[in-house]
């Protein structure tokens, strides 16, 4: 059961990336409901034309939710995504840089480097490039910026070196943003999740063939938890709406995990085998 967050003014306007599926999709749904104008994005129009759906049936004002699809390792569709939110709703309170993926790949793999700069290219300079975009549009609303960053941006984990760099260094960004930001009215903050089900993560790094697979893999994983399950993109969807409040004008430059405590339990894959 999430929280129902009823301050969200039918003037915000609330800009989430990689929202056809998981936990951008649970944010956007979330936001709308809270009543704010939310911008979902992705490459796959069906899966977007869903979650606009949802958002509109539970928008208190049947809002409907701007779709842009786009690859945004393009910078021409980082402009356009920016461009076509403030040409529709004139301003941007809140950008949520959600869009990730999570190959792995070890560094004796032919492919490794390849790899390494397509997930580079997504997980960490699509945050740079949009945030760089949306600085003057945030200033002028007093606006905000929630990364979704990972608890694999704080721990080592073999074979997932690329994952764990683009994490750390999007830590890094939340807090020196943080810092040079502030005096310009916005507040940014970084939340980690731990292992989230009914996500698209594993499907798309190949590690699943479908949803029940990948639920099934998030399940195992999740019992080495302290909380013993794996979480739910809604919950980390709660915190987001927290910290994107005005409930929390006195938070930023803040890392919060939602993660079932795998970071303090120190609670990652096995070590390798020698
Ligand atoms: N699930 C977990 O256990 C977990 C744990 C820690 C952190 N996270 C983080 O949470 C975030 C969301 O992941 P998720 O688990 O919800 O996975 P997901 O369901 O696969 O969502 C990933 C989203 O990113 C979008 N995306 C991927 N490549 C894109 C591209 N080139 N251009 C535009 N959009 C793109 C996807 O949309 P399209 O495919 O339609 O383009 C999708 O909406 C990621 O940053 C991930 O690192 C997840």
């Amino acid at each position: 059961m999430s929280v129902k967050y009823d301050f969200y003014d039918d003037m915000k306007v609330v800009l989430i990336t990689g929202s056809s599926s998981g936990i951008g999709a649970a944010i956007a749904v979330q936001f709308a409901q809270s009543g704010a104008n939310v911008v979902v994005t992705g490459r796959r129009a069906d899966k977007l034309a869903e979650v606009a759906k949802q958002c509109q049936n539970v928008s208190p004002k049947q809002f409907k939710a701007l779709e842009v699809v786009g690859d945004i390792t393009e910078k021409t569709q980082c402009k356009r995504l920016v461009e076509t939110t403030i040409g529709q709703f004139g301003r941007l309170d809140i950008l949520v840089n959600n869009a990730g993926i999570g190959t792995t790949g070890a560094l004796s793999d032919g492919d490794y480097y390849d790899k390494f700069e397509s997930l580079m290219q997504l997980n960490l300079n699509t945050t740079v490039y949009l945030t760089y975009l949306s600085v003057d549009h945030l200033s002028k609303t007093g606006g905000n910026i929630v990364n979704i960053s990972s608890g694999a941006g704080v721990r080592a984990v073999a074979g997932v070196s690329a994952y764990c760099m683009s994490k750390s260094a999007m830590d890094m960004f939340t807090y020196c943003c943080a810092a040079e930001l502030g005096p310009k009215n916005i507040r940014v903050n970084v939340i980690s999740p731990g292992p989230v089900k009914s996500t698209g993560i594993m499907i798309a790094a190949g590690a699943a063939q479908g949803t029940d697979q990948s639920d099934a893999i998030f399940e195992h994983v999740g019992q080495v938890l302290p909380v013993g399950r794996p979480g739910r993109p809604e919950e980390v969807a709660d915190a987001v709406l927290f910290v994107a409040s005005d409930h929390a004008q006195f938070v930023t430059g803040t890392h919060m995990c939602v993660d079932g405590g795998i970071v303090a339990a120190n609670a990652f894959a096995a070590p390798p085998k020698h």
